[in-house]
């Protein structure tokens, strides 16, 4: 075994597993920076992954994975570079190995996980503020990058922070880990010079920016509604402003205060129609297509329903409980039919629509086009530049703003 030079952290060990995930990391392009890849290799990733948890290799099968009954596989999944490790499930209502509900914790995906620390552009002697602790991995790997002493990272879920803690120490690092709602910030710790989120974020809370320095970047995945989500790196300025560009795409558990849930309420009042486009245009459709749609619809969120009998079904609502709009587009297989249903003072797949034409028209820019600004008004979607915002379809109810 080799030692390691990082900055705060000197003396740690290169585990051979570890060291072989950073080579992965390195060799398929996802991790560069030669400073992040010696902390991949020199924390353990697998201190921080349970006995018993459920793995779900991109591309394969998920599936449970137990240390005791299956080491060498437990090691495999743990290291894989494109395998999130799910650490809890349903909140902690439901055993992580049954596999059967909503994951809402993770040892994140390192192919995913890199690319956000790249973005994240840290320099020696920045601190951090770390919102969504999981199991801790990430703010390992920035406390060997940074020093301890700089990291803080918050959790909302007590158990979670909690055993993140034990695994952080039992791993040799000692960051502030705070139990609490990362929505809010950590006041205490500020100014801050990054800010790193890794939970799935709809609206951008401003205590974030006013919690960093100038000069100070953010970096989040975005999913404005509820499943397409994209890279965000703000900067921020001397105004109190964050400006930033997106950078490619991600999956990732929201935030809990961000949730939404759909139930299709006044259904007998719904308005009918057949429908053209076809809603797996816009489902599938080019992450340009569904910033714009961002855009123009704030505060829709969409669920794609794809059933094996070649059934598919675009639902979209509002998150405003019995007082919500909301549409669904139906696609009939064998007919090839479109049947579309909408509730509410908005006519939310007429707008859906229109944001699909509207995209064409501008030349269907692609998502390195688009940009967010966010400042104490609120977040600003962009085209190409900070001063041609894209403002929201005009809302009955008056409720506009990303
Ligand atoms: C994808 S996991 C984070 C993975 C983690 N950073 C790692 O290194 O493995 C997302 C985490 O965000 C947490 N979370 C959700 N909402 C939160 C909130 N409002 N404040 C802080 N943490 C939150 C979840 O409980 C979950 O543990």
């Amino acid at each position: 075994m080799t030692t390691t030079a990082g900055p705060h952290a000197a003396d740690k060990e290169v585990f051979p597993a570890a060291a072989a995930l950073a080579d992965a990391l390195r060799e398929q392009g996802h991790l560069r920076d030669p400073r992040w890849l010696q902390a991949v290799a020199a924390v353990p990733r697998h201190l921080f992954a349970p006995a018993q948890a459920w793995a779900q290799p991109a591309g394969g099968q998920p599936h449970a994975i137990d240390r005791a009954a299956d080491p060498a596989g437990w090691m495999r999944q743990v290291y894989a570079p494109a395998t999130p490790v799910i650490i809890q499930l349903d909140d902690g209502q439901t055993p992580v190995a049954s596999g059967d509900g909503v994951p809402t914790s993770s040892l994140s995906e390192p192919a995913i996980a890199a690319g956000f620390l790249e973005l994240l552009a840290v320099r020696d002697g920045n601190t951090v503020l770390e919102i969504g602790t999981g199991s801790g991995w990430t703010a390992g790997l920035l406390s060997h990058r940074l020093g301890e002493q700089r990291v803080t990272t918050i959790e909302v879920d007590a158990q979670v922070a909690a055993q993140a803690q034990h695994s952080l120490q039992t791993a040799g690092y000692h960051p502030a880990v705070i139990t609490g709602d990362g929505a809010l910030g950590w006041p205490t710790g500020a100014p801050y010079d990054r800010v790193h989120v890794t939970c799935g974020i709809t609206h951008i809370p401003y205590a974030w920016v006013r919690q960093c320095r100038p000069g100070a970047v953010i970096v989040l995945p975005w999913l404005p509604n509820g499943y397409a989500g994209h890279q965000l790196r703000l900067h921020v300025d001397s105004a109190g402003r964050a400006t930033g560009r997106f950078h490619g795409g991600c999956g990732y558990m929201m935030m809990r205060s961000q949730r939404s849930r759909w139930h299709a309420h006044h259904a007998d009042a719904a308005r009918t129609r057949d429908g053209a486009l076809d809603p797996r245009e816009l489902a599938y459709g080019d992450p340009g297509l569904h910033l714009l749609l961002a855009a123009l619809q704030p505060g829709v969120t969409q669920m794609a329903i794809d059933d094996a009998d070649g059934s598919f079904s675009l639902l979209l609502f509002e998150n405003r409980g019995d007082n919500g709009s909301w549409a669904a587009a139906d696609y009939l297989p064998g007919t090839g039919q479109v049947h579309i249903t909408q509730y509410g003072a908005r006519s939310l797949w007429d707008e859906a629509e229109a944001a699909f034409d509207d995209w064409a028209e501008r030349g269907m820019p692609d998502r390195g086009r688009f940009g967010l600004t966010v400042d104490d008004s609120g977040s600003h979607l962009w085209c190409d530049t900070p001063q041609q915002t894209i403002p929201p379809m005009p809302d009955p109810q008056n409720n506009g703003g990303v």
